[in-house]
Protein backbone atom coordinates (compact mmCIF):
# COMPACT_ATOMS: atom_id res chain seq x y z
CA UNK A 1 0.00 0.00 0.00
CA UNK A 2 1.21 3.46 -0.99
CA UNK A 3 0.62 6.42 1.91
CA UNK A 4 -0.76 9.35 0.03
CA UNK A 5 -1.54 11.57 3.10
CA UNK A 6 -1.57 11.27 6.74
CA UNK A 7 -2.77 13.91 8.31
CA UNK A 8 -3.28 14.40 11.92
CA UNK A 9 -7.14 14.57 13.90
CA UNK A 10 -7.41 14.92 16.97
CA UNK A 11 -5.89 13.96 20.50
CA UNK A 12 -8.48 12.93 23.78
CA UNK A 13 -8.68 10.90 26.59
CA UNK A 14 -12.53 10.02 25.68
CA UNK A 15 -13.93 7.66 23.97
CA UNK A 16 -16.81 9.99 22.90
CA UNK A 17 -15.00 12.47 21.20
CA UNK A 18 -12.92 10.33 18.93
CA UNK A 19 -13.51 10.37 15.57
CA UNK A 20 -16.87 8.88 13.98
CA UNK A 21 -16.48 5.12 13.41
CA UNK A 22 -16.62 4.96 10.11
CA UNK A 23 -13.48 3.69 8.89
CA UNK A 24 -11.59 0.97 9.90
CA UNK A 25 -9.02 2.07 12.68
CA UNK A 26 -5.80 0.26 13.99
CA UNK A 27 -4.47 1.20 17.29
CA UNK A 28 -0.85 0.65 18.37
CA UNK A 29 -0.27 -0.20 21.53
CA UNK A 30 2.81 -1.45 24.16
CA UNK A 31 5.40 -0.71 26.82
CA UNK A 32 6.18 3.07 27.31
CA UNK A 33 8.91 3.42 25.31
CA UNK A 34 8.53 0.44 23.10
CA UNK A 35 9.00 2.16 19.78
CA UNK A 36 4.71 3.05 18.96
CA UNK A 37 5.19 6.40 17.63
CA UNK A 38 8.05 5.73 16.27
CA UNK A 39 6.45 3.43 14.40
CA UNK A 40 3.50 4.94 12.97
CA UNK A 41 5.92 7.79 11.88
CA UNK A 42 8.30 4.63 9.76
CA UNK A 43 4.77 3.81 8.74
CA UNK A 44 3.68 6.87 7.22
CA UNK A 45 7.16 8.26 6.23
CA UNK A 46 6.55 11.68 8.44
CA UNK A 47 9.04 11.91 11.15
CA UNK A 48 7.30 14.56 13.21
CA UNK A 49 3.34 13.21 12.66
CA UNK A 50 3.38 11.23 16.17
CA UNK A 51 5.57 12.63 18.97
CA UNK A 52 8.15 10.65 19.75
CA UNK A 53 10.65 11.09 22.89
CA UNK A 54 13.71 8.73 24.58
CA UNK A 55 11.72 9.38 27.96
CA UNK A 56 9.27 6.71 28.68
CA UNK A 57 5.43 8.05 29.30
CA UNK A 58 5.65 10.89 25.94
CA UNK A 59 2.27 9.70 24.26
CA UNK A 60 -0.42 10.46 27.36
CA UNK A 61 -3.89 10.62 24.80
CA UNK A 62 -5.36 8.97 22.30
CA UNK A 63 -4.32 10.04 18.65
CA UNK A 64 -5.95 9.92 15.70
CA UNK A 65 -4.43 10.28 12.31
CA UNK A 66 -6.20 9.78 9.12
CA UNK A 67 -4.27 7.73 6.27
CA UNK A 68 -5.35 8.08 2.79
CA UNK A 69 -8.62 9.74 3.78
CA UNK A 70 -9.53 5.75 4.14
CA UNK A 71 -8.81 4.43 7.42
CA UNK A 72 -7.37 5.26 10.49
CA UNK A 73 -3.62 4.55 12.70
CA UNK A 74 -3.77 5.08 16.75
CA UNK A 75 -1.50 6.21 18.91
CA UNK A 76 -1.91 5.03 22.41
CA UNK A 77 0.10 6.02 25.97
CA UNK A 78 2.55 3.20 26.52
CA UNK A 79 1.75 1.44 29.83
CA UNK A 80 4.36 -0.12 32.97
CA UNK A 81 6.02 3.35 33.19
CA UNK A 82 6.75 3.33 37.37
CA UNK A 83 6.78 7.63 37.05
CA UNK A 84 2.91 8.39 35.91
CA UNK A 85 0.27 7.56 38.59
CA UNK A 86 0.05 4.09 40.16
CA UNK A 87 -3.46 3.54 38.00
CA UNK A 88 -1.69 4.68 34.49
CA UNK A 89 0.59 1.71 35.08
CA UNK A 90 -1.61 -0.69 34.44
CA UNK A 91 -1.65 -1.91 30.85
CA UNK A 92 -5.78 -2.74 31.17
CA UNK A 93 -7.39 0.56 33.10
CA UNK A 94 -8.76 3.66 32.51
CA UNK A 95 -10.00 5.58 29.01
CA UNK A 96 -7.80 2.75 27.22
CA UNK A 97 -9.25 0.18 28.31
CA UNK A 98 -12.80 1.71 27.50
CA UNK A 99 -11.41 2.46 23.99
CA UNK A 100 -9.79 -1.07 23.05
CA UNK A 101 -13.22 -2.51 24.49
CA UNK A 102 -15.74 -0.10 22.88
CA UNK A 103 -14.29 1.40 19.97
CA UNK A 104 -17.13 -0.18 17.26
CA UNK A 105 -14.52 0.33 14.31
CA UNK A 106 -11.75 -1.08 15.86
CA UNK A 107 -9.72 -3.64 13.36
CA UNK A 108 -6.50 -4.63 15.00
CA UNK A 109 -4.92 -3.75 17.94
CA UNK A 110 -0.69 -3.93 17.08
CA UNK A 111 0.85 -4.83 20.42
CA UNK A 112 4.59 -3.53 20.31
CA UNK A 113 6.99 -5.70 21.97
CA UNK A 114 11.08 -5.01 22.51
CA UNK A 115 13.07 -7.60 21.10
CA UNK A 116 15.88 -6.72 23.83
CA UNK A 117 14.08 -8.24 26.41
CA UNK A 118 12.79 -11.73 27.67
CA UNK A 119 8.91 -12.42 27.84
CA UNK A 120 7.62 -9.54 30.31
CA UNK A 121 4.62 -10.37 32.31
CA UNK A 122 2.69 -6.75 31.63
CA UNK A 123 2.63 -7.40 28.24
CA UNK A 124 1.70 -11.60 28.18
CA UNK A 125 -1.56 -10.25 30.59
CA UNK A 126 -2.27 -7.39 28.21
CA UNK A 127 -2.42 -10.04 25.61
CA UNK A 128 -4.65 -12.40 27.24
CA UNK A 129 -7.01 -9.68 28.41
CA UNK A 130 -7.51 -8.64 24.62
CA UNK A 131 -8.21 -12.27 24.32
CA UNK A 132 -10.86 -12.37 26.76
CA UNK A 133 -13.08 -9.93 25.10
CA UNK A 134 -11.89 -11.06 21.53
CA UNK A 135 -10.00 -8.37 20.34
CA UNK A 136 -8.33 -9.15 17.31
CA UNK A 137 -4.30 -8.28 17.47
CA UNK A 138 -0.76 -9.30 16.28
CA UNK A 139 2.76 -9.13 17.34
CA UNK A 140 4.91 -6.19 16.44
CA UNK A 141 8.54 -6.97 17.98
CA UNK A 142 10.73 -3.82 17.75
CA UNK A 143 14.09 -2.39 17.66
CA UNK A 144 15.21 -5.23 15.72
CA UNK A 145 18.35 -2.72 14.92
CA UNK A 146 19.38 -2.59 18.67
CA UNK A 147 20.06 -6.50 19.17
CA UNK A 148 21.93 -9.19 17.58
CA UNK A 149 20.24 -11.20 15.27
CA UNK A 150 21.13 -14.48 17.48
CA UNK A 151 19.49 -12.28 20.55
CA UNK A 152 16.53 -11.22 18.57
CA UNK A 153 16.30 -14.78 17.38
CA UNK A 154 16.06 -15.87 21.30
CA UNK A 155 13.90 -13.00 22.71
CA UNK A 156 11.43 -13.25 20.00
CA UNK A 157 11.04 -17.38 20.23
CA UNK A 158 11.04 -16.88 23.43
CA UNK A 159 8.19 -14.57 23.46
CA UNK A 160 6.47 -17.27 21.05
CA UNK A 161 7.32 -20.12 23.40
CA UNK A 162 5.17 -18.24 26.49
CA UNK A 163 2.26 -17.42 24.32
CA UNK A 164 1.86 -21.08 23.62
CA UNK A 165 1.61 -21.69 27.12
CA UNK A 166 -2.08 -20.31 27.08
CA UNK A 167 -2.98 -19.69 23.00
CA UNK A 168 -3.71 -22.91 20.66
CA UNK A 169 -1.98 -21.18 17.89
CA UNK A 170 0.11 -17.88 17.25
CA UNK A 171 -1.15 -14.34 15.63
CA UNK A 172 0.17 -12.76 12.83
CA UNK A 173 4.10 -11.52 13.90
CA UNK A 174 5.95 -8.56 12.87
CA UNK A 175 9.84 -8.15 13.09
CA UNK A 176 10.33 -4.45 13.00
CA UNK A 177 13.37 -1.52 13.11
CA UNK A 178 11.82 1.62 12.91
CA UNK A 179 15.06 3.11 12.28
CA UNK A 180 15.64 0.83 9.45
CA UNK A 181 12.22 0.65 7.88
CA UNK A 182 12.23 -3.17 8.67
CA UNK A 183 8.89 -4.81 8.63
CA UNK A 184 6.60 -1.96 7.04
CA UNK A 185 5.72 -3.23 3.79
CA UNK A 186 4.00 -6.38 5.93
CA UNK A 187 2.75 -4.25 7.89
CA UNK A 188 1.38 -2.04 5.16
CA UNK A 189 0.33 -5.38 3.43
CA UNK A 190 -1.84 -6.90 6.17
CA UNK A 191 -3.52 -3.58 7.02
CA UNK A 192 -4.44 -2.95 3.30
CA UNK A 193 -5.78 -6.48 3.35
CA UNK A 194 -7.72 -6.00 6.18
CA UNK A 195 -9.12 -2.92 5.24
CA UNK A 196 -10.38 -4.70 1.87
CA UNK A 197 -12.13 -7.79 3.72
CA UNK A 198 -13.53 -4.98 5.77
CA UNK A 199 -14.77 -2.53 2.67
CA UNK A 200 -18.56 -3.98 2.63
CA UNK A 201 -19.15 -3.75 6.38
CA UNK A 202 -17.98 0.26 6.25
CA UNK A 203 -19.47 0.79 3.14
CA UNK A 204 -22.42 1.09 4.87
CA UNK A 205 -21.65 4.12 7.74
CA UNK A 206 -20.14 6.11 5.05
P1 LIG B 1 5.61 6.38 24.88
O1 LIG B 1 4.77 7.28 24.03
O2 LIG B 1 6.40 7.12 25.87
O3 LIG B 1 4.85 5.26 25.48
O4 LIG B 1 6.74 5.71 23.94
P2 LIG B 1 6.62 5.07 22.48
O5 LIG B 1 6.32 3.63 22.59
O6 LIG B 1 5.74 5.89 21.60
O7 LIG B 1 8.15 5.17 21.97
P3 LIG B 1 8.80 6.24 20.97
O8 LIG B 1 8.36 5.98 19.58
O9 LIG B 1 8.62 7.60 21.52
O10 LIG B 1 10.33 5.77 21.03
C1 LIG B 1 11.03 5.71 22.26
C2 LIG B 1 12.53 5.79 21.99
O11 LIG B 1 12.96 4.63 21.28
C3 LIG B 1 12.93 6.98 21.11
O12 LIG B 1 14.17 7.45 21.57
C4 LIG B 1 13.05 6.37 19.72
O13 LIG B 1 13.96 7.05 18.89
C5 LIG B 1 13.59 4.98 20.05
N1 LIG B 1 13.16 3.99 19.03
C6 LIG B 1 11.92 3.65 18.67
N2 LIG B 1 11.91 2.69 17.73
C7 LIG B 1 13.22 2.40 17.49
C8 LIG B 1 13.88 1.48 16.61
O14 LIG B 1 13.28 0.71 15.86
N3 LIG B 1 15.23 1.46 16.67
C9 LIG B 1 15.95 2.28 17.50
N4 LIG B 1 17.29 2.18 17.49
N5 LIG B 1 15.38 3.15 18.33
C10 LIG B 1 14.01 3.21 18.33
MG1 LIG C 1 4.47 7.41 22.06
Amino acid sequence: MIIKTAEYIISNNELSKCPKPNMPEYAFIGRSNVGKSSLINMLTNNKYLAKTSAQPGKTQLINHFLINKNWYMVDLPGYGYAKVAKTDRKAWSGFIKEYLTKRQNLSNVFILVDSRLEPQAIDIEFIENLGLKGIPFSIVFTKADKVTPSEFSRNTEAFEDEMLKTWEELPKMFYTSSTKKQGRDEILSYIDELNKLLAPKFKEFR
